[in-house]
């Protein structure tokens, strides 16, 4: 279910707040974890935030940021018409993200968007048909056993996982 929740923030994120259309550049950051592994499924390219600064990058029409730090490098990146839309704050500077980028989707509400997932009933189970027909591949890291769930969230607070990390509740 986690991974639907996440599934739906991408798509929601994707469709109704940026309201990407067809021939759009899109760039979503965080694309390795579980919100940005489907939400980059919407585009084609990968490139390694570590190795590749903002500036270097081209223009977008959409920037999905699922990080919360730097947008303003991010925002810089995007053509006229252009908008990005936020998941998350900067963890290190909270409450000023959080001010800064709420005054930004009130004073800007076209280029710049704040987004709350509150999915429906509906949209979860079009989420489900979509993976069933194999049009959205959930990414799965490892399956673990119920044992090792402080491991993986030790893992997870370490970065480099890719996609979710799945407890089998069956396993001891
Ligand atoms: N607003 C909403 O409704 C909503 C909904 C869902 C999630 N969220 C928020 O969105 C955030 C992400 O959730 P998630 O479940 O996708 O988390 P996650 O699975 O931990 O993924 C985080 C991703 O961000 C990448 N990352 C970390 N630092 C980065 C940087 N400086 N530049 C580019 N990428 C970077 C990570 O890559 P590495 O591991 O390789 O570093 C990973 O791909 C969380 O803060 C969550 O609270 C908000």
């Amino acid at each position: 279910m986690p991974w639907l929740v996440n599934a739906s923030s991408a798509a929601a994120t994707i469709t109704d707040k940026a309201r990407l259309a067809p021939g759009e550049r899109l760039l979503v950051r965080g694309a390795t974890g579980g919100v940005g592994s489907v939400a980059v499924q919407f585009g084609d390219a990968a490139l390694d935030y570590r190795t590749t600064r903002p500036e270097d990058l081209g223009r977008f029409d959409v920037v999905v940021d699922v990080v919360g730090t730097d947008l303003g490098a991010y925002r810089a990146r995007l053509d006229r018409r252009g908008r990005m839309v936020a998941l998350a704050f900067d963890p290190d500077r909270i409450v000023m993200s959080m001010v800064g980028t709420g005054l930004r989707a009130a004073l800007r509400p076209r280029r710049s968007k704040l987004f709350s997932n509150n999915p429906s009933a509906e949209r979860m189970a079009e989420l489900t048909r979509c993976v069933e027909r194999g049009d959205i591949r959930p990414v799965i890291h490892a399956v673990l056993p119920m044992d090792d769930v402080a491991e993986a969230h030790r893992r997870l607070e370490a970065g480099g996982v890719r996609g979710k990390y799945v407890v089998d509740m069956g396993r001891p």
